[in-house]
């Protein structure tokens, strides 16, 4: 990417935040889980990380909910906003901050944003007539709407309008078309995939309205500075956690110096318009430097089906990772879709990459390599002699890997990170079948030392490589090859850290156990 300076070492990854109407869903865990494994892969390789997540509790539609709980929304959101903490901790998310936009530091924040548009004249006084979407907290112009039942106005997500009518303060949006289309193009992986980039473009370049953002009918929000009858746009505020987080609007504070402009924000699809369209024009309007990229993510079905509350197929990540496990469950979002595009949560795909991919493919490799050396060098990690051709192939095959893995990490292309650790695995098994160690038990030790030794060191790559999406399952793959603490960040691929001939290891248990159907009737 362009533009990195000596910061080139420190990495600023966030989700958005999400809405506290709701209860965490799949949907929530797979964009958190996207940024962890970045998160925990940028650790890894050396950076100085600052990854965050967190709340957005103000706006119409919280306000509503909190009201239709019959609690206060400040309350109402104390309590919800605590979901998605514990989210976050039984998926082992590694976030170094969680905000929620209720903290007064940020009100601080947003306020500042606003002042600083407003004085760069950005921001004048009008009224508002038009339509909202509570749900989408999103204005929409007639044009884009369709006739409901009973007569209602249905935004293009499928969310029910209301006209609106009052005094607003506007953003002048409309003058952004070609500093945005400027920047896009001077930027090239501002926006990915490329088809989102594309589809933002022709966007902006269709025109765009000057976009209210204040409200004065309701009060959940950030109060307008000077003017207390209004509250922000909830999309305004929202989207300053970003800086928030990182101190502004102390633009001095080695946080804000250090982290911003953020690396990555994540989002998924449905929300990239706010990010790459308002967000910039916000930033760049209000002095400050714009993200270095967005990225918009795909949507899961349930099998086949579209997710929604009312068809009450939501899958809830707390029960598939208590049928599955932790570590199957953050692989198989990772593996299964192809990122960026749309996926199919489907139960039997689940099943079957934890069977064959896990279980059979890496968890055999591992627990068939070391319950050779339990039983024939007596747990004794045994000295290899000299190499032969396959060998140092296979060795070879297991360090290249981290080249490829930082470049598909830094293009966001998870799957094929994973398929690219995959291609080892499937070298590994190949050459323990070639090999035999089995058959040299006998006739030939010294070699069958040399073979082990070379599973023993392919292993220990590929725990260190799956450690950001699988990090309990690799921690226990690295302990049963006696590989120290201190010994499992990046600088330790390749031959340098190899591990000590005549370590005795632990004993050996299944890493990846089969997933057994439970019996069914059919
Ligand atoms: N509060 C805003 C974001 C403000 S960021 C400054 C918001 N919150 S949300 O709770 O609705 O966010 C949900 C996130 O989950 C979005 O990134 C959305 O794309 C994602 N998903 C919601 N349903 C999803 C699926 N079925 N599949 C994948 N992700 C989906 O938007």
């Amino acid at each position: 990417m362009s533009g990195q300076t000596s910061s080139d070492k420190t990495y600023y990854v966030t989700t958005p935040i999400y809405y506290v109407n709701d209860a965490p869903h799949i949907g929530h865990a797979y964009t958190t889980l996207a940024c962890d494994v970045l998160a925990r892969f940028k650790r890894l390789d050396g950076y100085d990380v600052y990854f965050l997540t967190g709340t957005d509790e103000h706006g119409q539609k919280v306000e509503k909910s909190a009201e239709a709980a019959g609690v206060d929304p400040q309350a109402f959101t104390d309590q919800v906003s605590q979901n998605f903490r514990e989210l976050a901790d039984f998926m082992n998310f590694s976030h170094d901050g969680f905000i929620r936009t209720t903290e007064p530091r940020h009100a601080v924040s947003s306020q500042a944003i606003w002042t600083a548009l407003k004085e760069n004249g950005h921001i004048y006084l009008g009224t508002y007539n038009g339509w909202y979407a509570v749900r989408d907290e999103a204005f929409y112009a007639e044009d884009e709407l369709t006739d409901g039942p009973d007569g209602k106005k249905i935004a293009p997500s499928g969310a029910e309008c209301e006209w609106v009518e009052e005094p607003s303060y506007f953003f002048d949006l409309s003058k952004w078309q070609e500093p945005l289309l400027k920047f896009y193009e001077e930027n090239p992986d501002f926006i990915a995939p490329k088809s989102r980039r594309n589809e933002v473009i022709s966007f902006v370049k269709g025109g765009m309205h000057d976009l209210s953002v204040s409200r004065t009918s309701f009060k959940w929000g950030v109060d307008v500075p000077g003017d207390e009858k209004h509250i922000m746009y909830v999309w305004l505020d929202a989207l300053t956690n970003y800086i928030t987080a990182v101190n502004y609007p102390d633009q001095e504070s080695s946080q804000y110096t250090k982290f911003w402009p953020a690396d990555l924000h994540m989002v998924g699809k449905d929300i990239l318009r706010f990010h790459a369209v308002y967000w910039p024009a916000f930033l760049i309007g209000a002095g400050l430097a714009p993200p270095k990229r967005i990225y918009a993510h795909g949507w899961w079905t349930n099998e086949g089906q579209k997710i929604s509350k009312s068809v009450g197929n939501v899958i809830d990540p707390r029960e598939i990772v208590e049928t599955y496990g932790l570590d199957q469950v953050r692989y198989f979002l990772m593996r299964e879709v192809p990122f960026g595009n749309d996926g199919d949560f489907s139960r039997k795909s689940v099943v079957s990459r934890i069977n064959s991919e896990l279980a059979n493919d890496l968890g055999n490799l591992a627990q068939r390599t070391l319950s050779m050396v339990g039983r024939y060098c007596e747990g004794v990690l045994p000295e290899p002699g000299a190499y032969t051709d396959a060998d140092t192939a296979m060795l070879k095959q297991a360090t290249a890997v981290m080249d490829a893995y930082r470049t598909h990490l830094d293009n966001q292309v998870f799957h094929e990170a994973l398929e690219t650790i995959w291609q080892v695995v499937r070298a590994a098994n190949a050459y323990v079948d070639q090999q035999a160690p089995w058959a040299l038990h006998k006739e030939d030790p010294a070699r069958r030392d040399t073979v082990l030794y070379v599973l023993a060191e392919t292993i220990r790559h590929l725990a260190l490589y799956i450690q950001p999406y699988m990090p309990d399952s690799a921690a226990v793959m690295l302990d049963q090859l006696d590989v120290p603490a201190d010994a499992r960040d990046f600088t330790h691929v390749g031959e340098g850290s190899a591990l000590t001939p005549g370590t005795t290891l632990p004993k050996p248990a299944p890493v990846f156990p089969r997933f057994v159907e439970e019996e069914s009737a059919n």
